[in-house]
């Protein structure tokens, strides 16, 4: 999108029972991170290096002790009591569903994901229980004029935008997605009013629906449609939700994966969301075992190309730069269970904590191998992955047919997959051989090799080494 921004996780005042993700105080930094100033601060210091900062926001629930939903929890009638999702009865527990006996309310609530993150009320697109409100209802109204005013109050401090969480599912009984849509039409209406240039990238994991919805990125990723998964974490175990691992990963040396799953609904999503929105593939989350669980350093560089030469947005989870890996065995940490391995600290150096902090009892602990990737190591080595993938943006920025807009052709699916990106005059062509097996493949000729390794064109025939990319301008 012509800028760099940074994407930090929940700051807010929270019990940290989902790592942030259920907030207790929406308004208000966590003092654990500072204050509202020193976000102010940091928004300002961020600007004046041409950097942006985008706050995560969790529209869809709050912590059990955010004060609405204590309101909410009373007997007595409030302006919050319709805040939530709450059945009639306590005994009403709508199938199991509901958490029932919270408080002395005569009813039970609706949680989103963990116990812990009631449901807030936008109503429902088809009433199926007398307690479910209409999206029109004024207090599920109310609800949504909250959010946005979250997103102006944080915005009015200096964030660029935010990326929404569980964005897809706040109107409940709404299978095909009409009332979410038509909900963020009228939020990101009112919200653009005041700040048309900020953005906004949503959790949905289905572009066509995002875009319309007036997102301007989709994060694609494990929820959603299977398309991330297939190339990055298909094995059982390599994902977070095991109903993901039924299957081999295109990028692996085992070479056993495909890219005609990926193909099918990322094409379809590519070509319906491509005038008005982007798609983005990051390298990891922080709900995701790190790209480099089972991979080798070798086997990252590929996959480290594609995200950062595919059109949309390229987005890098911290540490994936160099090579950081999942850590094993580590007791869950603020509701990340199999999710914490992915969550320890940045490691800069060799120092304490690998140079994240000084504390005795830090967050999480670094990676205790003894060759555990640290940027003081790899800015000194030429050939590291951190090195990489400052090229590769660096290529992406001085190529336009390598940024978001730039058209997306496949030009040879599997091994090796080949794909062309054109813009304007300048095409360049990008083809990945992940696996172990050497490849040839007939492609148009090339004018200047912009980056490769282990690979090399001669005329029309391209040969692809064991685990290599290659990337030209044609
Ligand atoms: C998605 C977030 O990325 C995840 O970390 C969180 O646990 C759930 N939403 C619930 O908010």
């Amino acid at each position: 999108m012509g800028y760099d921004v940074i994407w930090l996780n929940p700051i807010f005042v929270s019990p940290f029972r989902d790592a942030g993700y259920d907030v207790a105080d929406f308004y208000t930094v966590a003092p654990r991170y500072g204050t509202n100033d020193d976000f102010a601060r940091l928004a300002a210091e961020a600007h004046k290096r041409g950097l942006k900062i985008v706050m995560d926001l969790v529209a869809g629930h709050t912590a059990l002790e955010c004060e609405w939903f204590r309101q909410s929890a009373l007997p007595t009638a409030n302006a919050y009591t319709n805040r939530y999702i709450w059945s009639h009865s306590v005994w009403d527990t709508d199938g199991n569903n509901l958490i029932s006996g919270y408080s002395d309310r005569n009813g039970c609530y609706m949680k989103n994901f963990f116990y812990c993150q009631p449901a807030l009320n936008y109503g429902f697109k088809t009433i199926t229980r007398p307690w479910q409100l209409p999206m029109d209802h004024p207090d599920c109204l109310a609800t949504r004029d909250e959010l946005l005013n979250v997103m102006l109050h944080w915005s009015k401090l200096g964030a660029d935008g935010f990326r929404v969480d569980l964005a897809s599912s706040l109107v409940k009984n709404d299978p095909t997605g009409e009332g979410i849509i038509e909900l963020w039409n009228d939020v990101i209406g009112r919200y653009k009013k005041e700040y048309p240039n900020n953005v906004l990238l949503s959790e949905w994991c289905n572009p066509k629906r995002a875009i319309a919805a007036g997102f301007d990125i989709d994060l694609l990723i494990s929820s959603g449609l299977k398309a991330y998964t297939t190339l990055f974490r298909y094995e059982e175990g390599a994902s977070v939700n095991d109903e993901f691992n039924f299957g081999d990963s295109y990028f692996r040396r085992a070479g056993k994966g495909d890219t005609a799953e990926f193909l099918r609904d990322y094409l379809e999503h590519y070509h319906a969301t491509k005038n008005d929105g982007y798609i983005t593939i990051p390298t990891g989350t922080h709900d995701i075992p790190r790209l480099a669980l089972w991979r080798d350093t070798e086997e990252l560089r590929p996959a480290i190309v594609f995200c950062m030469t595919m059109p949309g947005v390229p987005l890098v989870y911290y540490g994936d730069e160099i090579g950081m890996r999942y850590i094993e065995g580590l007791t869950s940490k603020e509701g990340g269970f199999n999710r914490t391995g992915s969550r320890t600290p940045m490691q800069w150096d060799d120092t304490k904590n690998h140079g994240f902090s000084c504390s005795d009892a830090p967050y999480l602990p670094t990676d205790p191998a003894a060759d555990a990737p640290t940027v003081e190591a790899q800015r000194k080595d030429p050939d590291s992955l951190l090195n990489l993938t400052k090229a590769l943006i660096a290529l992406r920025k001085a190529h336009p047919a390598l940024q978001a807009d730039g058209d997306f052709e496949v030009l040879h699916e599997g091994y090796p997959f080949v794909y062309k990106r054109t813009e304007g005059d300048e095409t360049v062509i990008v083809a990945l051989n992940p696996s172990d097996t050497v490849r040839t493949v007939e492609l148009p000729t090339a004018s200047d090799v912009l980056l490769s390794r282990g690979a090399a064109i001669d005329g029309n025939t391209a040969t692809l080494g064991a685990v290599s990319y290659l990337i030209y301008k044609a």
